[in-house]
């Protein structure tokens, strides 16, 4: 079993460079199943979530390569159109499959999804669009069985959230359907906008991602492309933090710093200076952190879920008592219980969570909840006194990639190492 062992105070100084971003990446693998050609996509961070991806591509018949962070899928000869079980059940995102795949074959056979335990995380909202689009799905024992006649239709969708999963699963299904898809209350991350600059050149005709409504004109076919993957914004508010606990100056290249303004916001308030540019920026740290006012996660362009546990962390040490609401997932408090063993001082009651600062963390063996949770212990192992064990590991590499070595080469004392 892999840990990863941390000793804290290291100031952090630097410069490191963003990774492609898992939530692009993901739903921009799942939807070169629609195109009939060759994706090449850039800037693919190399994730096991990439990884679980690549594997239900290869199952249902793409060739798939692989050099450094470009990869390559040539979808040409796809021939099934079922996910077994114990693929679907590697991540979540995983039933973004479900839109290519109806498009292409005009049937699917997948299961409920897996994925990090933040929640209920219902796919209502996916089966009822797949469903205005004239698919008949069934479930039995948690497999479902989905097909339509011929090719989806265009439609009006409203949804009732903006989910981002389901967002992309009509896009990508829409894509090539007949006619005009209206899709209103869109989710509005920069990762939509990415999927729809991948999909429009691919030939599809999308237009007004990121925005509220999006319209999606199908088109018949979508054919070869090569696209990067827009850099990870929750990676980059990971470093933000990483470097505010430790009091450190560290410059963060190829981020897009506009893709973050509420995470940026409450650094500054909690008294560090933010300065941004084209691609990049650079956060230095206060001697000591203010509290500050409440954050409420929400739907882009709002503070997002993601970032909540590894600000959380920063909060923990800062001068007051500040205040946080999760809006978006209802068990995203799994890192509370864990933070506490450092010495954190967190009540939680329903979606709020009290964070009264303290002086400083004491070390700890902890185990990673989930995959934001894990880097948030992560962050605080590097302010904590002493040597600090993470266990799980496993869940941050879904999204964190050489999340110990970047840190290390910032001057933080971090190994990963093998645990009997
Ligand atoms: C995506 C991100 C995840 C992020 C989340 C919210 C990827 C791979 N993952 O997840 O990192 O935390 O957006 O920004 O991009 N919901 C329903 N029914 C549905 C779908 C969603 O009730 O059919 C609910 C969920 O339970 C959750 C909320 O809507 O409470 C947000 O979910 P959604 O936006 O769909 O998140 P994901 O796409 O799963």
């Amino acid at each position: 079993m892999e840990i990863i062992r941390v000793t804290g105070k290291n100031k952090l100084e630097g410069e490191v460079q963003l990774q492609g971003s898992k939530n692009s990446a993901l739903p921009i693998l799942a939807a070169a199943v629609s195109v009939n050609g060759i994706s090449v996509i850039h800037n693919c961070p190399s994730l096991t979530d990439v990884d679980a991806a690549i594997k239900i591509l290869e199952h249902i018949g793409c060739h798939v390569s692989r050099q450094n962070s470009t990869v390559v899928i040539d979808s040409t000869d796809v021939d099934r159109c079922d996910i077994p079980q114990h693929l679907m059940h590697e991540m979540r995102s995983s039933i973004v499959f479900l839109g290519p795949l109806l498009s292409r074959f005009g049937s699917a056979c997948v299961s409920t999804p897996g994925g990090c335990e933040i929640g209920l995380r219902p796919i209502d909202l996916h089966l009822s669009s797949m469903r205005k689009m004239g698919a008949v799905i069934t479930e039995d024992s948690g497999v479902l069985n989905c097909s339509c006649n011929g090719r989806l239709q265009g439609s009006k969708i409203v949804l009732s959230f903006p989910s981002v999963g389901a967002t992309e699963n009509i896009m990508i299904a829409a894509a090539t359907a007949k006619g005009t898809t209206v899709l209103i209350n869109a989710a509005r991350e920069p990762e939509i906008r990415d999927l729809a600059v991948y999909l429009n050149n691919c030939g599809a005709k999308i237009k007004g991602a990121g925005e509220g409504t999006v319209v999606i004109e199908g088109v018949k076919q979508l054919h070869s492309v090569e696209h990067s993957v827009i850099p990870d914004r929750i990676i980059a508010s990971t470093f933000m933090a990483a470097a505010a606990v430790t009091g450190g100056k560290v410059l963060i290249k190829g981020v897009v710093p506009s893709h973050i303004t509420p995470v940026i916001s409450t650094f500054e308030e909690a008294g560090c200076r933010v300065d941004t540019g084209a691609s990049r920026l650079y956060i230095c740290a206060p001697k000591k952190l203010n509290r500050v006012k409440t954050i409420r996660t929400m739907p882009y362009p709002g503070f997002p879920t993601d970032s909540q546990a590894i600000v959380m962390s920063m909060l923990c040490l800062a001068k007051g008592t500040s205040v946080i609401v999760e809006n978006i997932f209802e068990n995203r408090y799994r890192h509370v219980h864990e933070l506490r063993k450092l010495g954190a001082k967190i009540d939680v009651e329903g979606k709020i969570a009290i964070v009264e600062g303290v002086d400083t963390f004491k070390a700890a063996h902890v185990c990673a909840p989930d995959l934001r949770g894990g880097a948030a212990l992560v962050v605080a192992g590097l302010a904590a006194d002493g040597l600090t064990e993470i266990e799980n590991i496993k869940l941050i590499d879904r999204g964190c990639q050489d999340i110990e070595k970047l840190l290390r080469s910032l001057g933080a004392d971090i190994v990963r190492v093998n645990a009997v």
